[in-house]
């Protein structure tokens, strides 16, 4: 497809127009980390305090998204690479309606993550790299996915045959067997303040 002959549109409502209406300032906080490391729990927590707290927010999971718009996408390195494509799009787009958006993926690859950084603006893109150890997401394995596929019954799993090339420098780091979800929710709520994405 020739791209040459699109030409974008720029419309009359601006994102800083959508972001002032709801009071914020649109970002997405990218949670990375092995499967059972709590990103969607933690992820989950935190949108829930945040609602409270009267903000607008899109919570974007892999098992959710991998039923629909990622249905057709299976887990070698290609076609996690494609995943992570069509949902740093998505993350941009929500973002741009003035949303605060929370992704939790795995996202196993620095390039592909540093590909949705690239997307947004410096402050618009908090990396939260979930660092709890393999061992403890094993033992927790609330899917029963760890031990399907230490049987073999699972391949490129994340972790035991799939690589997971952990963050260099992420905005923030979580460890969830040191510390409880309040704990994190609170370092993440923390870190929103004091970067003035939420009063
Ligand atoms: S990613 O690597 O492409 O970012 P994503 O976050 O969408 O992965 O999906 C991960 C979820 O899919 C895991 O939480 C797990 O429940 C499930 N899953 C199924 N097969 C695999 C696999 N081979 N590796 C990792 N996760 C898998």
């Amino acid at each position: 497809m020739s791209e040459s002959n699109i030409v974008w549109h720029l419309h009359a409502v601006s994102k800083s127009d959508r972001a002032t209406q709801k009071q914020q300032q649109p970002c997405v906080l990218w949670f990375t980390g092995l499967s059972g490391s709590g990103k969607s729990t933690i992820a989950g927590a935190l949108e829930h305090a945040l609602i409270e707290r009267g903000n607008h927010t899109y919570l974007l999971d892999g098992d959710n998204v991998r039923h629909g718009l990622c249905g057709d996408l299976d887990f070698s390195d290609q076609a996690r690479q494609e995943n992570i494509r069509r949902v740093g799009e998505v993350a941009k787009l929500m973002a741009d309606a003035g949303l605060i958006v929370l992704s939790a993926f795995i996202s196993p690859f620095t390039q592909e993550r540093d590909f949705v950084r690239s997307l947004l603006p410096a402050a618009e893109f908090i990396e939260v790299h979930m660092a709890t150890p393999l061992e403890t997401c094993e033992q927790r394995d609330p899917k029963g996915l760890y031990k399907k596929a230490r049987r073999g019954e699972i391949s490129n799993f994340t972790g035991i045959d799939s690589d997971y090339e952990a963050p260099i420098n992420p905005e923030i780091v979580l460890d969830t067997s040191a510390h409880s979800i309040d704990e994190c929710v609170a370092k993440l709520t923390q870190y929103l303040l004091d970067k003035g994405i939420i009063r």
